[in-house]
């Protein structure tokens, strides 16, 4: 991968293991963020394939939509709870009130949905996240945080809160530029940063990152668009023998993630 200019800044290198901890996945849940610079990316999209692929494979799974301001995890629910990860972020509610699930046929995993309620967006204390990671941390293999895009006080609080970061980004100029930033922002914290996955990739060359920045590369996919617009993912399939190059992509992150250290 060539580099391309200035903003162009060595990251971790995702495989490196070497020394580090071996932990269970099965012991306690691991909290992974999905940030990004720009929205649209497809963070959501990449959130929910992922905790299918997780699911699929036998780990309980959550995620949590910190998308505060614009949430749509909701959108995908086939259980819905009676509250929100907003309600509970501004004391209203318990976490079982909270959690409904997405059901994959075999395998489903749980969500905690955000809503956009004006009046409540005063009374959030971000600082509940903590105690709301604490109390399912036992319950989950995986905790996925949906985070917002860029890097406000809702995104740096949750990613402060995380044991492994990836960054989604899309292949352009201006998205890599806004990666870059929030990685510099995220190497500057304790959570480990497992490297970028580029989405929505056309053609087999990245342009703007390398290789050894690159956790995942998925590309761009029709199919995994009007899933996600029908509220689904590529785990909905009802031909579950099939499985696309997209789909093997998510199922390989997801045996990355849970088979790698800890930290
Ligand atoms: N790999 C992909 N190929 C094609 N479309 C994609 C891909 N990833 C995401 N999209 C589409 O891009 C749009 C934005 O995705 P979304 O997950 O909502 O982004 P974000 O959460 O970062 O705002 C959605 O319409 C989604 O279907
Ligand atoms: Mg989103």
């Amino acid at each position: 991968m060539r580099k391309k200019h200035d903003e162009n800044v060595a990251l971790n290198n995702p495989t490196t293991g070497i020394g580090l901890r071996f932990v269970s996945v099965r012991q306690k849940g691991v909290v992974i963020a999905l940030p990004s610079g720009k929205g649209g990316v497809g963070k959501t999209t990449v959130a929910l394939n992922l905790a299918s692929a997780l699911a699929i494979k036998g780990h309980r799974v959550i995620v949590l939509d910190m998308n505060l301001m614009l949430p749509n995890v909701h959108l995908f629910l086939t259980h819905s709870p009676e509250k929100t990860l907003t309600h509970y972020l501004a004391g209203d509610a318990e976490c079982e009130d909270a959690i409904g699930y997405v059901d994959l046929g075999k395998n489903k995993f749980d969500v905690i949905p955000a809503e956009s309620i004006v009046d409540y967006m005063k009374r959030i204390n971000i600082a509940n996240l903590s105690r709301l990671i604490h109390e399912i941390k036992p319950e989950y293999d995986i905790i996925i945080l949906d985070v917002a895009p860029g890097l406000t006080k809702y995104v740096i609080y949750p990613l402060k809160l995380s044991d492994q970061i990836f960054i989604v980004s899309s292949d352009t100029k201006p998205a890599y530029v806004d990666s870059m930033k929030v990685y510099r922002f995220v190497s500057g914290i304790n959570a480990r940063f497992r490297g970028c996955i580029v989405n929505m990739v056309s053609g087999s060359e990245l342009r703007y990152f390398r290789h050894g920045d690159v956790f995942s590369v998925i590309p761009y996919d029709k199919k995994l668009e009007k899933t996600f617009r029908d509220g689904k993912t590529l785990f909905h399939s009802r031909l579950p023998a099939f499985i696309s190059q997209t789909k093997k992509i998510f199922l390989k992150m997801a045996d990355a993630i849970s088979k790698t250290p800890r930290f």
